[in-house]
């Protein structure tokens, strides 16, 4: 079944935390902690510290993806302190796109971040494209309809197959459960991936996005994370804090393998 083959993924989003100078050591740590077959890991450290996580991974780790946070909407020009698809060439091959963080503090609206994700997958980088609803608009039980228009003010104007032929990912994270230490359950984020995959049939995605993985983001832990693996459409975790720690990340990492195997990944 499409739905057990789906790729199981853990990235790891340090956010701005991590100098070049401890950045290696950390990647290290967490590269030595989660070898697990089956599971696709992806570390994506601050843009100053690409390159000396890709120096630290390359002999010990080549398997483990790197990702930018962000990346600029403009090919090039004047955007003074802006970072570009072209210049993350051969320093990483994800990036995430809209993070809530981002949709707060610097205003990206979901039409920039349609133009973001075509930046990326002209630029041959894997989005990992973040949705997720506020705390009064869960309580409004408006979560479905913000995820929907997140999705289709970023999508509209995108090419289905290209994303779909790069590898897209969404990242389901409930603003109110980021670094709160409050997680929405599995059975919230479950509904939420049918809403994800719902909206992107909409846009002629193959097999109403039944391809496309959805993880889940939102204080998850090496405690949090089997409720969410225990859901048949949640693909993995989109870890912000406790992606800091190589002991969580090496259970986070080893729980994703428990459904690798069971979805016939590891073979
Ligand atoms: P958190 O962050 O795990 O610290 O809640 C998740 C994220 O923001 O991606």
């Amino acid at each position: 079944m499409i739905r057990e083959m789906r790729e199981v993924i853990v990235a790891a989003n340090w956010k701005m935390h991590t100098t070049p100078a401890d950045a290696g050591e950390l990647a290290r740590a967490i590269a030595g902690r989660t070898r697990v077959a089956g599971v696709t890991r992806v570390i994506c450290p601050p843009f100053v510290c690409l390159a000396t996580v890709g120096d630290a991974l390359l002999e010990l780790d080549p398997d483990i993806g790197i990702g930018a946070q962000n990346v600029h909407h403009e090919l090039q020009g004047a955007y003074t302190g802006e970072v570009s698809a072209a210049m993350l060439a051969g320093l990483a091959s994800w990036v995430i796109i809209g993070h809530s963080e981002r949709r707060r503090d610097a205003g990206e609206t979901d039409e920039l971040l349609g133009r973001k994700l075509g930046r990326a997958v002209d630029a041959g980088l894997r989005p990992i494209l973040c949705v997720g609803e506020q705390l009064d608009e869960r309580e409004a039980g408006q979560q479905s309809a913000v995820v929907r228009r997140q999705l289709r003010g970023a999508l509209h104007d995108r090419d289905p197959a290209k994303l779909a032929g790069i590898g897209l990912v969404v990242a389901y994270e409930p603003v109110w459960a980021i670094g709160t230490g409050r997680t929405a359950t599995g059975a919230d984020a479950a509904a939420m991936a049918v809403v994800i995959r719902d909206t992107l049939g909409e846009f002629g995605f193959a097999r109403r996005g039944e391809t496309i993985p959805v993880l889940y983001g939102g204080s998850v832990t090496s405690a949090a994370i089997g409720e969410f693996m225990a859901e048949p459409s949640i693909d993995g975790a989109l870890v912000g804090g406790a992606s800091l720690k190589p002991d969580e990340m090496a259970g986070i990492v080893a729980r994703a393998g428990v459904t690798a195997v069971a979805r016939g990944l590891t073979g």
